[in-house]
């Protein structure tokens, strides 16, 4: 709870704060509202029987008043007090809970906004790094939760503060025995919550982890579909989500039964003491049945209205145990400072004519790649890399577009020193080995990340025939609007291949990488793309091709041949 109080400032921005604030205020009001509501009838009881506690209290005027009033009319303005108190308190509590749906909807909506801007802008290792099940979860799952963790404890916060509103009212209307019993139920609560507070907590964690595991079972059935079919392994597939899955459900329901129970625990020590007031009144106080009934009433009405705040308070409490685990993970994210380089941007502008890398070395965690190489691109440059798998070609490609930053060495971009490749404003493009499409027709592939009305179907139909993809789309009926299924899957590894080079030129990139462009390729098409590159190169007198590839015969043209091999890029004439 204290992690939570000590980290809203994170989920909260000014206007968010000030609703907060209000919303705090009007929690106050509807508790005060709601005690008002159940000592209303115990108080016309009270005038009407002229005797018992509230009698006592009650100003002279108010009794004086009722007193003059025959029964017809003490009955109907009795039926309107009671009537317009429950009436003003319902409408209140309505618009105040209108007031924290609202809330609820835009401290939503900010928080898993600043959530996936936080992912999309981690550090591409870190970003790689994590399961996509972990993602797709804190995105959907807990940015959800942890606002809920939020608007959770403000209702511990209401329920409180009614809490203590009753017991004020009890222990003022009641022997000191009753403040005995309030004290006891408190602590009973207190003794219940501790007893399963950290076994709650290990659940909480446990589902977390299990709902990552879910999306990714889920995530890698859909990306494996036909290895599944062919080695026809479905039921090991099925068996392993059904197996996670029952391990989720059987988690949840132990957290489930465990919420429970205090439950019942109170109910029984709530009638129990209600009973001690009664024995306590009737025996020890002397006070008859008659003299009683107000604050019987009172008490009953008291305990109806706390008795379920009391569970749904314990409730809440034990929620707020698996809630905070996805408080933390969200707070992890909105903690993290992402860079916004957008004035070192304008600064870098220009077109590239040259770019260097010194003496630089690069490690994954476990891993040294490069260890005080050299490489330099400039424009108008077709540049071939080519080496064994694994040695860091891809790798290499990652750290000259920015996407990786080297350990040491010297980036001169243009001549000039600059301290991050990722900060400069180049206009890259980039096919890779196994190249990913969006859910979505050919022209959005091509025309990645544009506005529909923007698209220039014209470039579209250009590129779509230049890379050779004319006759396929002239045989669909939707034309440019074909969609190409999840990931790609109704296009052959080919086409795909195919609509990712149109996608590189659709930006007439100053940089164009090609990491093994061809590998999904016959050696008829291979030799076709490998034309085109060639062709596309020619027309570009400035552009900069960088070719990768394992053979050697694919990048015989290029005019800078490197080869990747032991931690060095050793240039190759
Ligand atoms: N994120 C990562 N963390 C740790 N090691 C990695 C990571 N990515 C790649 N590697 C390792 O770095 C080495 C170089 O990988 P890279 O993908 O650059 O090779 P490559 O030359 O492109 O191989 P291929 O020709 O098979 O594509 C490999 O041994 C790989 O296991
Ligand atoms: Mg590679």
């Amino acid at each position: 709870m204290m992690f939570l109080i000590k980290n809203l400032n994170l989920f909260l921005d000014k206007r968010l704060k000030i609703h907060f604030l209000i919303y705090f205020i009007c929690l106050f009001v509807a508790s005060f509202l709601e005690t008002i509501g159940i000592s209303i009838i115990p108080i016309i009881i009270s005038l009407h029987l002229k005797e018992g506690f509230f009698y006592e209290k009650l100003p002279d005027y108010i009794i004086n008043y009722f007193a003059s009033l025959n029964l017809n009319d003490f009955l109907i303005i009795s039926f309107f007090i009671i009537i317009g108190t429950f009436l003003i308190k319902n409408i209140v509590i309505f618009f105040i809970h209108r007031f924290s749906l609202l809330i609820n909807k835009t401290l939503t909506a900010k928080t898993t906004a600043e959530v996936i801007k936080k992912l999309f802008k981690k550090d591409f290792l870190l970003f790689k790094e994590s399961t996509i099940g972990k993602k797709i979860r804190d995105v959907t799952v807990e940015a959800d939760h942890s606002t809920r963790s939020i608007l959770n404890l403000l209702s511990i916060c209401q329920d409180v503060i009614f809490l203590t509103l009753i017991v004020i009212l009890l222990i003022s209307t009641s022997s000191t025995i009753s403040i005995l019993i309030i004290g006891g139920l408190m602590i009973i609560s207190a003794l219940i919550f501790i007893s399963y507070s950290a076994l709650l907590r290990k659940l909480s964690i446990a589902l977390v982890k299990s709902r990552e595991i879910l999306f990714n079972k889920i995530f890698e059935i859909s990306n494996l579909i036909r290895e599944i079919k062919i080695l026809k392994k479905d039921n090991f597939f099925i068996e392993k989500y059904h197996f996670e899955h029952k391990k989720l459900l059987q988690r949840n329901y132990k957290k489930l039964l465990i919420l429970s129970i205090p439950k019942h625990i109170i109910e029984i020590c709530a009638v129990f003491f209600i009973l001690l007031i009664i024995f306590n009144n009737v025996f020890l106080n002397e006070l008859s049945f008659r003299e009683m009934i107000p604050q019987l009433t009172l008490v009953i009405i008291s305990a109806l209205k706390a008795i379920p705040v009391i569970n749904t308070l314990l409730l809440k409490i034990s929620h707020a145990k698996g809630l905070n685990v996805s408080f933390e993970i969200v707070a992890k994210y909105l903690r993290n400072k992402v860079k916004f380089s957008r004035k070192n941007k304008s600064k870098y502008s220009k077109k590239i004519s040259s770019l260097k890398l010194k003496n630089f070395s690069f490690n994954y965690k476990d891993k040294t790649i490069f260890k005080g190489q050299n490489i330099s691109l400039k424009a108008g440059d077709f540049i071939g890399i080519f080496g064994p798998s694994g040695e860091g070609k891809s790798t290499l490609l990652d750290i000259l577009i920015g996407a990786l930053k080297i350990d040491k060495g010297l980036i001169l971009f243009n001549g000039k020193k600059v301290d991050d490749i990722s900060q400069l404003n180049l206009n890259i493009a980039f096919v890779s080995q196994n190249p990913k499409l969006i859910n979505s027709s050919l022209k959005e592939n091509i025309a990645f990340g544009e506005d529909e009305e923007k698209i220039n179907k014209f470039k579209i139909k250009n590129l779509i025939k230049m890379v050779g993809l004319d006759d396929f789309v002239r045989n669909k009926k939707r034309g440019i609007n074909y969609f190409v299924g999840d990931g790609g899957n109704l296009l052959s590894g080919g086409q795909v291949q195919r609509i990712a080079i149109a996608r590189a030129l659709y930006t007439n990139p100053d940089i164009l990488i090609f990491d093994e462009p061809t590998s999904a390729l016959d050696r008829t098409n291979e030799r076709l793309i490998f034309n085109l590159i060639n062709k596309i190169f020619k027309e570009n007198k400035k552009m900069i091709v960088i070719y990768v590839s394992h053979q050697f015969s694919l990048i015989r043209k290029s005019n800078k041949k490197f080869l990747v091999k032991d931690k060095k890029i050793k240039s190759i004439k």
